[in-house]
Formats: C-alpha cells, sequence, structure tokens
C-alpha cells in the first residue's frame, strides 16, 4: 500500500479522497508533472518545477505552495515509499466549489488541490525496450491549441495510445498539416547525416524538460540541432528516430507507419544521447 498526498496530508492510497466536485474530475481543468527517480533522487527536478509554475501562469491558476516545499514532498514521498527507481506523479487542480459551474471560482475562496503520488519501477533506466526500440504509427493531432500547457486532458493521446496496441505498435506519432507534432506522451526527433532535427518550441507542442536537456547535452558534444518540423514521409528516410520524456528518457523509434528506420534498429546517435543524458541527469538528481 503506497502512501500518496493530497492537500497537506500523507496518507494510505486507499484513503486519500478529492471531492466529486473537483474542477479536474468535472472539466480536467488541473496540470500535472512526472518527475523521474532514479537511485533515489529526483531528475530534472528544477525543470519540472518550473514548467509546473508556467502550465498555472498561463491558467491563471494558484500554486499550492512554494518549490522548495514541493521538492520536500517529492522527497518526503520517495522515502516513504522506498522508491529507487520510480516516478513522481503531480497534479494541481483548480479545487472544489462544491458545484459544477463553468465559470472558474473565485481563488480567494476556492483553495486548488495538491496530490501526488509514487510509481515504483525497478530497473527504469534499464528498460529493454530501449535496446530494441519502439515501434510507432502516425494519428492526425486533433488535440486543442495549447499543447503546451500540460493539462490532465489526456484523453486523446490515451485513444492514440489504445490505436497504436490494436495495430501492434507501441506508441502513436501526432502529426498537424502534414508535420510531425509530438509523440502521444514524449517529443520527437529524427536523426538525418548526423543532425538531429526536432520540431521547435511554440503552443503546438509540450515544452519537454527531458528534450531541454538532451538538446543541452548533444550541443556540448558538438552534435548539430536544427529545430523545424518534419513530415512522416522524411521520417521514414532518416537514418534514425528516437523520442525523450522523464519516463522514457531517450528512446529509439525504428518503426513508423510500417516502414523501417535506417536499419530497423537503434541507432548510435540515440544510443549515446540516451548514455549521455542518463549519466549527465543522475550527476544532477536532488
Ligand atoms: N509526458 N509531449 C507530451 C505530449 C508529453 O505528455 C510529455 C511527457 C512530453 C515529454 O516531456 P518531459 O520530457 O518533460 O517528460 C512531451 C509524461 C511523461 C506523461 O504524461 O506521463
Amino acid at each position: 500500500m503506497r502512501t500518496v498526498y493530497v492537500n497537506g496530508e500523507y496518507l494510505p492510497e486507499s484513503e486519500a479522497k478529492v471531492s466529486i466536485f473537483d474542477r479536474a474530475f468535472l472539466m480536467a481543468d488541473g496540470v500535472y508533472e512526472v518527475t523521474s527517480v532514479l537511485g533515489g533522487k529526483l531528475i530534472d527536478f528544477d525543470g519540472h518545477a518550473k514548467r509546473l509554475a508556467r502550465s498555472l501562469n498561463e491558467l491563471d491558476m494558484k500554486a499550492p505552495c512554494t518549490e522548495d516545499e514541493l521538492l520536500a514532498i517529492h522527497r518526503e514521498l520517495v522515502a516513504r515509499n522506498e522508491i529507487t527507481d520510480g516516478l513522481v506523479y503531480l497534479q494541481v487542480t483548480r479545487g472544489s466549489a462544491g458545484d459544477r459551474d463553468f465559470a472558474f471560482p473565485d481563488p480567494e475562496t476556492t483553495e486548488p488541490t495538491l496530490v501526488l503520488f509514487t510509481q515504483n519501477k525497478p530497473g527504469l533506466a534499464e528498460s529493454p525496450a530501449a535496446k530494441t526500440g519502439i515501434k510507432v504509427i502516425s494519428l492526425e493531432d486533433i488535440r486543442w491549441g495549447r499543447r503546451d500547457i500540460k493539462t490532465v486532458q489526456l484523453l486523446y493521446p490515451s485513444m492514440a495510445k489504445m490505436a497504436a496496441k490494436k495495430a501492434g505498435c507501441d506508441d502513436a506519432w501526432f502529426v498537424e498539416d502534414g508535420k510531425v507534432t509530438e509523440g502521444s506522451s514524449n517529443n520527437a526527433y529524427i536523426v538525418k547525416g548526423g543532425k538531429i532535427i526536432t520540431r521547435e518550441l511554440s503552443h503546438d507542442i509540450l515544452h519537454g524538460i527531458t528534450r531541454a536537456a538532451v538538446l543541452r547535452f548533444a550541443k556540448e558534444a558538438q552534435m548539430v540541432v536544427e529545430e523545424r518540423s518534419f513530415t512522416v514521409e522524411e521520417a521514414q528516410q532518416a537514418d534514425e528516430a528516437f523520442v525523450t520524456s522523464a519516463s522514457s528518457f531517450v528512446m529509439p523509434v525504428v518503426e513508423l507507419d510500417g516502414a523501417k528506420i535506417g536499419a530497423g534498429t537503434p541507432g548510435p546517435v540515440a544510443a549515446r544521447l540516451r548514455e549521455i543524458y542518463l549519466e549527465e541527469s543522475m550527476k544532477m538528481a536532488v
């Protein structure tokens, strides 16, 4: 039985409760973060805390506590649940005004809801999929226009994962106006002629914390990075492809819509970036 955190209390998961009028439950009016834990330490915590603050700000939502308090809660949950490798999930919602109403409640009288829980994933960094690579399908991106805000509106990404599964694949890449936006829960990249290509930041994609770190490490290692969008056809003809996220780090993609990418096996650039990312981010873990 896990210990979880709800609005100031550490509780057994079976005793944790949130109102049925909570705006995240009724309106998907909430934002979240997922931070990985390796060797009992938090990876890229500062980036996740900063992005959370940005998501809250973009939605005129009140911060439930300070960044230092958030860090303390993360650490306490990791310790109480004896997590060596895994994830910490955090969600902030606009809270409950005790009824259903499209209008936002007054933040002076309605407190945000803050929930955190851990997911134990022993050997998270040694995922077998990193050795074989994953297969993806492409799907039309019909999500809303502010994908840079990390909201809990995840129905379409869930449907995309199910469609991928049904097609015998692992994940989906979303496509808008003929160009890949991002993966269902990760950022998407191709490698061509040694160049790392990934869509530029905008409202169209989530500004991945892993993306920021990986691009920084790539540049430090003298690799060439080009931030621009690319088509499915370009990806199918690339030398390599991969995705990044807090839960998969750097994950090679070896097939897109049935077409093998490169040799159809994980490529050297993805493998190298995964190695550098894990090594460097563990050094900076808190
Ligand atoms: N997803 N794009 C989307 C749509 C995502 O949902 C995520 C993360 C990313 C990668 O962001 P980061 O590197 O900060 O994890 C990109 C998390 C892991 C999730 O929903 O579980």
